[in-house]
């Protein structure tokens, strides 16, 4: 039987050692069941737990792994990076070889500006927007990070900033509407997490870039979680809606650090002013990794391995429920997929993940999955039918309770 006994006594220490036990996302309580707290080292699809257990990853990471752990051709342009030196006094050309390639790929991008971290990206992306368009107040729909503007109503946030965002529905043109209206040439920027749950509803995109033009506020599409997965150039190129900014992170350098805001020209050529800069803004090793990640991409087609990838896996899962007759379907789209089970079904939905990870599946129940090119055939028909073992698990849990 798996336990996670090494992991639990880390934890223990940890809560004497780090603030709030370790990082809010990571916390035990997050996912039900009994997952794991600790890892210890990753290859390809999988991770290893601080109990030897190993783990089929469909979180990875939170996102940031794109083509797998230890992908030795992202690890090797790190290395060569390492040898020759990995931040300077002044820039490297590597930057500019970064940034071409997504001035190529993405297209709100003419211009960037690097930051580290998703939420500096996002961050860095008001502090423009407000820059700009001379304006302080701010919109969002979605998950931005940990920075003040996008925690408005978090302990220690003053609320003066806070009073300063103003959170919208998703697939809600109404309350954008009303929102832009109430306050009339203040808002600064529309941060938007383009592709949310099921996804945006027809017309949707298409109409708040129409409200957005008409109120003089900027479109920021926040493709921290989508860029590099539903298309190289993110769910910007996947829809055919160009937002006038854009923020990326997370998969752009398979686990390495590298964000950054991108934008029109026309919007960043009035922005150089903007004091965006930061000691490990040019550090580079995200940039070296981000640029071995996007080739690996191109050269294996891995967008295309992802969507194939994840239509298998959901299609699979949906065969599962309804051959054993659980009110449970998959959701989102193949590039970041989910499990839905029907109302009162918690402690069915518990022992399943519970017994998917006996199983060596780690799905987070609390979140949106990734799929990776990592993920081959035989890694998605071997989670299908480990899947189909832990449901009959769980219902046979469920009987004996
Ligand atoms: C859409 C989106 N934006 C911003 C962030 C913040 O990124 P980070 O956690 O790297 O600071 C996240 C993180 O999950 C995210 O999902």
């Amino acid at each position: 039987m798996r336990t996670i006994e090494t992991s639990e006594r880390l934890f223990e220490k940890a809560r004497t050692l780090l603030l709030g036990g370790g990082q809010g996302h990571k916390r035990p309580g997050k996912v039900n069941g009994r997952y794991p707290i600790y890892a210890v080292r990753g290859k390809g699809a999988s991770f290893w737990d601080a109990d030897g257990n190993e783990y089929i990853d469909y979180l990875c990471a939170f996102g940031p792994m794109l083509v797998g752990y230890g992908n030795p051709d992202v690890d090797a342009a790190v290395k060569a990076q390492v040898d020759e030196g990995v931040i300077f006094n002044i820039h490297h050309p590597k930057e500019l070889e970064l940034a071409e390639k997504l001035a190529r790929l993405i297209p709100s991008c003419d211009m960037l500006s690097y930051f580290t971290g998703g939420s500096g990206a996002t961050t860095g992306a008001v502090k423009i927007a407000r820059a700009v368009t001379g304006r302080d107040r701010v919109l969002r729909c979605g998950y931005h990070g940990w920075h003040d503007w996008a925690d408005p109503d978090g302990a220690g946030v003053p609320k003066a900033v806070g009073a300063l965002t103003t959170a919208v529905g998703y697939n809600d043109l109404g309350s954008l509407k009303q929102a832009l209206e109430a306050h009339r040439e203040e808002y600064a920027v529309f941060m938007l997490e383009a592709f949310q749950g099921r996804g945006p509803s027809d017309g949707y995109l298409a109409g708040v870039q129409q409200l957005c033009a008409e109120h003089g506020t900027l479109l920021c599409f926040d493709e921290v979680k989508t860029g590099f997965r539903f298309a190289l150039g993110g769910y910007q190129e996947f829809t055919g809606v160009t937002p006038d900014l854009s923020t990326f992170g997370k998969a752009l350098g398979n686990g390495y650090d590298v964000a950054m805001v991108v934008g029109k020209r026309e919007i960043m050529e009035q922005a150089g002013h903007v004091w965006v800069a930061a000691t490990f803004h040019g550090q580079l090793i995200g940039v070296a990794a981000a640029i071995a990640t996007i080739r690996l991409m191109e050269e294996t087609d891995g967008v295309a391995a992802i969507w194939r990838q994840g239509r298998r896996l959901m299609d699979g899962l949906d065969r599962v429920m309804s051959d054993a007759g659980v009110d449970a379907r998959s959701a989102g789209q193949p590039p970041m997929p989910r499990l839905s089970f029907g109302e009162g079904l918690d402690e069915l939905a518990n022992a399943f993940y519970d017994e998917a990870a006996n199983r060596r599946i780690y799905f987070d129940p609390g979140h949106n999955w990734f799929i990776s090119p990592a993920h081959t055939d035989e890694i998605v028909d071997y989670t299908i039918e480990a899947s189909a073992d832990a449901i009959r698990a769980a219902l046979e849990r469920g009987a004996r309770a």
